[in-house]
C-alpha cells in the first residue's frame, strides 16, 4: 500500500491517478478477504472522529465499521454537542481534536469548514461530504465501475440531475481516470466553473471526451455508465419546489431513460434515493442498477484509505 502524498482528502483532486488506482487495488483485496476481516489488525490502538453536521447513514456506519474491523476505535461527534454551537472556533476546535485522536472525518454544510479543518488539524482529516465535493463516495463509485465494466477504458458516463457536490467530484474522479463524460444538468445547475475548468484540463490530458447537455437523451444514448443523485441536496431544503419543478420530470432516471443506454450499462446513485423523483423503482431495483455494490464499496474502499493515512 502507498503512502498518500497528501495527508488529507478535500477533493478527489487531491489524488493522483496512481493513488486512486492504488487505492482501489487494495480495497479489491479488502473485499476478496471480509470474510477474515479480523485477521487484520493493523489500526489498532488508533481512533477516529467523526464531526458531522449532517445527518448521515453509509458515510457513518462505513467508517465506524472499517474502524472496527481494522482494530481501532472511533468517537462520534454530533457538531451540535461540541461547543462549535456555543462559538469555539473551528481553529481551536481542530487543535483540540488534534491532540486526542489520530484521524478525523468531517461532514459539513460549507467546504470551507473542511480547509480550515485541514489547515489547524494536525492529523489527516478526510470530508465525508461537503457542499462542494464527497470524494470518499466517489473512490466507491470508480471501485464499482471497475469492478463491473473490468477497465476505465473506452467507457462512456452519464451525469443526469444536479451539478452537485456529488456530481464535481465524480466528474473530477472520471476525467482523471480518462473516462468520457456527457452530462445532462438544466442551466443554472451546472458545477462552479473552476470545477469545469478541472475536469476540462483533466479530460485534455486523458483524451477523453468532456460535455454538458440540456437533453437527459443526449447523455445517456450509448452510456457505459448511468449516475445521478437527489435534486434537493442537504442545506438545500429551501429550493425544494423550485428544483423539483426545474427537475422533474425532465432530468428523472425512468426505465424509458435508462432504455438508451447501452444493454450492458450499470446505474449508480450514491443514496438516500428519493424513488419517483430523480429516479424510479424499475431503474434502483431493476438489472442494470448496482447501488448496493456501490454502498458496500464504501467499506473497503474506506479502509484502503484510513490504512494508508494511518497504517
Ligand atoms: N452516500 C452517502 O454519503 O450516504 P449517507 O449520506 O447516508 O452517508
Ligand atoms: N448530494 C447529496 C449527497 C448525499 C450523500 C447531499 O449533499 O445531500
Amino acid at each position: 500500500m502507498i503512502s498518500l502524498s497528501k495527508k488529507y482528502l478535500t477533493s478527489i483532486e487531491d489524488l493522483t491517478v496512481e493513488e486512486i488506482l492504488n487505492l482501489i487495488e487494495h480495497a479489491i483485496e479488502f473485499k476478496k478477504n471480509k470474510d477474515g476481516n479480523s485477521s487484520n489488525q493493523s489500526l489498532s490502538g488508533k481512533t477516529l472522529a467523526l464531526m458531522f453536521e449532517k445527518p448521515s447513514t453509509r458515510t457513518r456506519l462505513s467508517f465506524e465499521t472499517a474502524m472496527f474491523q481494522l482494530g481501532g476505535n472511533t468517537i462520534y461527534l454530533n457538531s451540535n454537542d461540541l461547543q462549535l454551537s456555543r462559538g469555539e472556533s473551528i481553529e481551536d476546535t481542530a487543535r483540540t481534536i488534534s491532540l486526542y485522536v489520530d484521524c478525523l472525518v468531517a461532514r459539513v454544510y460549507s467546504h470551507n469548514t473542511i480547509l480550515e479543518l485541514v489547515q489547524n488539524c494536525k492529523i489527516p482529516v478526510i470530508n465525508g461530504l461537503s457542499d462542494l465535493y464527497h470524494p470518499c463516495q466517489i473512490l466507491a463509485d470508480l471501485m464499482t465501475i471497475l469492478e463491473h465494466k473490468k477497465s476505465f477504458e473506452d467507457l462512456t458516463l452519464a451525469w443526469v440531475g444536479d451539478g452537485n457536490n456529488v456530481c464535481n467530484d465524480l466528474l473530477i474522479g472520471c476525467a482523471k481516470m480518462g473516462i468520457n463524460i456527457n452530462a445532462a444538468i438544466p442551466q443554472s445547475y451546472e458545477p462552479p466553473q473552476q470545477i469545469l475548468d478541472v475536469v476540462t484540463k483533466e479530460s485534455k490530458l486523458k483524451n477523453s471526451k468532456f460535455t454538458i447537455v440540456r437533453e437527459p437523451i443526449d447523455a445517456v444514448k450509448n452510456a457505459d455508465v448511468v449516475v445521478t443523485d437527489t435534486f434537493v441536496s442537504i442545506g438545500k431544503e429551501k429550493e425544494d419546489e423550485k428544483r423539483k419543478s426545474t427537475f422533474i420530470p425532465k432530468y428523472q432516471v425512468n426505465g424509458k431513460l435508462m432504455s438508451y443506454s447501452k444493454d450492458d450499462a450499470i446505474f449508480l446513485h450514491c443514496l438516500p434515493a428519493r424513488r419517483g423523483q430523480e429516479v424510479t423503482s424499475d431503474v434502483i431495483d431493476g438489472k442494470k442498477s448496482v447501488v448496493w455494490d456501490e454502498a458496500e464499496n464504501r467499506l473497503h474502499v474506506q479502509k484502503s484509505l484510513l490504512a494508508s493515512l494511518l497504517g
